[in-house]
C-alpha cells in the first residue's frame, strides 16, 4: 500500500459512504440503513443496503459488500490506490505523490501498469501519425472527412510500418517484458515479441476517467482477407462488456439523451457533426452492464445502429436490455444511408438532427420490423403476426400505454380488438407468473442459504457485530472472550481487529476494520459480518437477553469443541478445567443479564 494509513483514513472520513453511493444509486432511508437498487446485479427490488454508522454497504441479493473504497473499486473497475485517488479528488484532499521503490512498484496493481503503458503507447501512435511515416494514415483519415481537431480530440494515431516499433520504443523507456506482456499489445512466442498492431490507424479506447484502457486498429482501405478492425484483448484493465466508446466525452454533454451507435467511426463522425452525446458498444452486442452504466448519465437513449439487417437485429436485442434498466428508448431511421458516418457525410448534421426528432418509439420500431417480416396476404402469416404483436404489446409496463397500443394495433392491423386484448392479457399473466416464480425461487434460495449459515458462525458474527456497534457490550465481554472462541474462519481475525481498534482508538469503526483486510474477498466477508446485526426493535431487556444468549452460545460451543479435542487426546486435567469453565457460564449469564448495554 503506497498511501499511508493516515492518508487513507482521512480520505475515508471525508467521504461518507451514503453520499458517495448516493451519487450512483438512488437511496431511500429505512431505519439505520439506506436502500436502493443494486448497481452490481439486475434487480427490481431494492436489496442493496448502505449502513451509515458502519460506513459499509451490502447487497442482500448478490452478496456484494465492502466499504466506500470497495464500492468505488467495484463500480469504477479500478484498483485500491485508484479508489483512494478518486475519493480524495471528490473530497478536495490533495494526496502525497506516491513514489515507488522497486518493491512498491511490484505491488502496484496490474491495472495501473497497463494504464500507464497504454498511455505511452497512445502517445507513440499519436506522434507517428503526425510524422512522415504516418503520412498515408493521416491522409486516410482526412479523406474520410475527419478534421484535424477531431483527429486530435479522439487521440487517433498510427501504429507504424514496423512489426516491433512499439515494442522497441517501450523497452527503451525501461519497461520489462513482463510488464509489456500484460497489456495485450504484443504477441509473444518463442519466435520473439511482435506488436499486435502495425500499419493500422489507431483508436485509443478511453474509460470515463480518460484512461486509455485499450485500442482498436483499422486497416487503411477495404478489408479483403484481414480483419478490418483489430482490438486489444480483454486485460485486467479492459473489459469489452463494460465500456462504451466515447462515453468519456458524452458524459459531459448537456443533452437529455445519449446516442448509441455501433462503431468507432460513427461516434467520431457524430461528435464532429456536433453530437457530443454519442457512444458506441463497439461491434459486440450491448450488455446489461453497459446499459446500467448509461443510466448514470441519462434516462433516454436514441439507438442509431446501422440500417442493415445486422443493425436492425442488434437494435431489437438492445431494446429490452436498455428498457430493463429503466431507460426509455427510441430508434433513429437513417435510411437510405447505412450508418451515422455515411449519413452525415451525405446530407449533413441538420438532417441527422431532424431524424433524432422523428425517431420511432421502441414499440413502433419493433412493430415495424414485425410488419415487414410477415406477408399479410397469407392468412397464416398474418395470424402469426397478430400473435407476435400481442407479445410485443404485453411487454409494455404501463397499463394505460398497453391499453392504447391494443386499441391502436387492432385498428391499424385489422385485428379483432377483444381477441387481441385477451391474447395480451393471457401473455401478460404468463409473464407475471414467470416473474413471480423466479422471485419465489430466489427467495427460497436466500432463505436456505440463511439457514445454512445459522448456528455457530451466525452467532459469532452477530456477537462481533454487536460489540463493534456497542462499546459497553464490548467492555462487558472483552476479558472473557478470546479469539479462539470465534472458531476457525475469518471471525477470530475480525475479533482481533475490533480489540485493537478499541485499544488504539477507543472506538471501533466498521470501515476501518474492513480496511485491515487487504484481500477483496476477505473485505467483503468482513463487511458482511459487520452488517449482520441483531433485530433493531427490541426493548432493553430483550436486547440484554439476546446479547447474553450470543455470548454464552459462542462460549459454549467453543468449550464444547475443546472438550471434544481433550477427550480425543485423553487430556484429563484439561477436561476438568473445561467442565468448570462450562459451569461458570451460568454465572456469566447472570452477570450479563444485569449489564448496562
Ligand atoms: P463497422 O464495420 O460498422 O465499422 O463495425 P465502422 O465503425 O463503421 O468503421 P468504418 O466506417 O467501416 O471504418 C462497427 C464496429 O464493430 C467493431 C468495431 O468496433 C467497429 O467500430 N468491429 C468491426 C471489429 O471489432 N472488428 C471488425 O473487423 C469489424
Ligand atoms: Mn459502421
Amino acid at each position: 500500500m503506497y498511501y499511508d494509513e493516515e492518508t487513507i483514513e482521512n480520505v475515508r472520513a471525508a467521504n461518507d459512504i451514503v453520499d458517495v453511493v448516493g451519487t450512483y444509486v438512488q437511496l431511500r432511508r429505512s431505519g439505520a440503513n439506506y436502500f436502493g437498487l443494486c448497481p452490481f446485479h439486475n434487480e427490481k427490488s431494492g436489496s442493496f443496503s448502505v449502513n451509515k454508522n458502519m460506513q459499509i454497504y451490502k447487497c442482500f441479493g448478490c452478496g456484494e459488500s465492502g466499504n466506500v473504497f470497495g464500492f468505488v473499486q467495484k463500480y469504477e473497475n479500478v484498483s485500491f490506490p485508484e479508489s483512494v485517488r478518486i475519493l480524495a479528488e471528490r473530497a478536495g484532499i490533495s494526496l502525497p505523490e506516491p513514489d515507488y521503490t522497486p518493491e512498491e512498484r511490484l505491488r502496484v496493481s496490474k491495472k495501473d501498469i497497463i494504464a500507464k503503458i497504454n498511455k505511452e503507447a497512445a502517445t507513440f501512435y499519436y506522434r507517428l501519425l503526425r510524422s512522415p511515416e504516418g503520412e498515408a494514415a493521416h491522409k486516410y483519415l482526412t479523406d474520410r472527412g475527419l478534421s484535424e481537431e477531431t483527429i486530435n480530440k479522439f487521440g487517433l494515431g498510427y501504429a507504424g510500418h514496423y512489426t516491433d516499433g512499439l515494442y522497441k520504443y517501450l523497452r527503451s523507456q525501461g519497461h520489462s517484458v513482463e510488464e509489456l506482456q500484460i497489456t495485450g499489445l504484443f504477441n509473444i512466442s518463442e519466435k520473439g515479441v511482435y506488436d499486435k498492431f502495425w500499419n493500422r490507424v489507431m483508436f485509443p479506447i478511453m474509460d470515463i476517467r480518460n484512461r486509455v484502457i485499450a485500442f482498436g486498429g483499422r486497416i487503411m482501405g477495404s478489408a479483403e482477407n484481414v480483419a478490418k478492425y483489430l482490438n486489444s484483448p480483454e486485460t485486467d484493465l479492459f473489459s469489452k462488456s463494460e465500456n462504451l466508446y466515447g462515453l468519456n466525452l458524452a458524459k459531459h454533454s448537456r443533452e437529455k439523451f445519449i446516442i448509441l451507435a455501433e462503431g468507432y467511426m460513427d461516434v467520431i463522425a457524430l461528435h464532429q457533426g456536433g453530437f457530443n452525446n454519442a457512444v458506441a458498444s463497439l461491434g459486440t452486442s450491448l450488455t446489461e452492464r453497459q446499459a446500467r452504466k448509461l443510466t448514470t448519465y441519462t434516462d433516454n437513449i436514441v439507438i442509431s445502429y446501422d440500417s442493415d439487417g445486422a443493425g436492425t437485429k442488434a437494435a431489437l436485442r438492445a431494446i429490452p436490455i436498455l428498457k430493463n434498466v429503466g431507460l426509455s428508448v427510441k430508434i433513429l431511421n437513417m435510411s437510405p444511408y447505412k450508418d451515422p458516418d455515411e449519413f452525415i457525410k451525405a446530407i449533413g448534421a441538420d438532417e441527422y438532427r431532424k431524424r433524432i426528432e422523428s425517431a420511432a418509439q421502441a414499440f413502433d420500431f419493433e412493430a415495424g420490423v414485425l410488419e415487414k417480416s410477415h406477408d399479410f396476404e397469407n392468412v397464416d402469416e398474418k395470424t402469426k403476426f397478430d400473435h407476435e404483436i400481442a407479445e410485443t404489446i404485453a411487454k409494455i409496463d404501463d397499463p394505460m400505454a398497453r391499453y392504447n397500443h391494443v386499441e391502436a394495433a387492432a385498428r391499424k392491423y385489422n385485428i379483432d380488438a377483444s381477441a387481441l386484448r385477451d391474447e395480451v392479457n393471457k401473455i401478460g399473466s404468463r409473464m407475471k407468473a414467470e416473474e413471480t416464480n423466479a422471485k419465489a425461487k430466489e427467495a427460497q434460495k436466500a432463505s436456505r442459504e440463511k439457514k445454512a449459515e445459522e448456528g455457530d458462525t451466525q452467532r459469532a458474527r452477530l456477537l462481533l457485530n454487536t460489540i463493534t456497534q456497542n462499546k459497553n457490550a464490548y467492555e462487558c465481554v472483552k476479558d472473557v472472550l478470546t479469539e479462539q472462541d470465534f472458531g476457525s474462519g475469518i471471525e477470530p481475525a475480525v475479533y482481533i481487529q475490533i480489540r485493537s481498534e478499541y485499544d488504539k482508538m477507543g472506538l471501533a469503526v466498521g470501515a476501518r476494520i474492513v480496511e485491515k483486510f487487504t484481500d477483496a474477498e476477505e473485505q467483503s466477508k468482513v463487511a458482511d459480518i459487520l452488517m449482520t446485526s441483531l433485530e433493531e426493535d427490541m426493548n432493553e431487556s430483550e436486547r440484554r437477553k439476546a446479547f447474553a444468549d450470543l455470548v454464552i452460545g459462542v462460549k459454549k460451543s467453543a468449550i464444547e469443541r475443546r472438550i471434544d479435542e481433550a477427550k480425543q487426546a485423553q487430556r484429563g486435567e484439561e477436561l476438568v478445567k473445561l467442565f468448570k469453565e462450562e459451569k461458570d457460564l451460568d454465572a456469566l449469564r447472570k452477570k450479563l443479564m444485569t449489564a448496562d448495554i
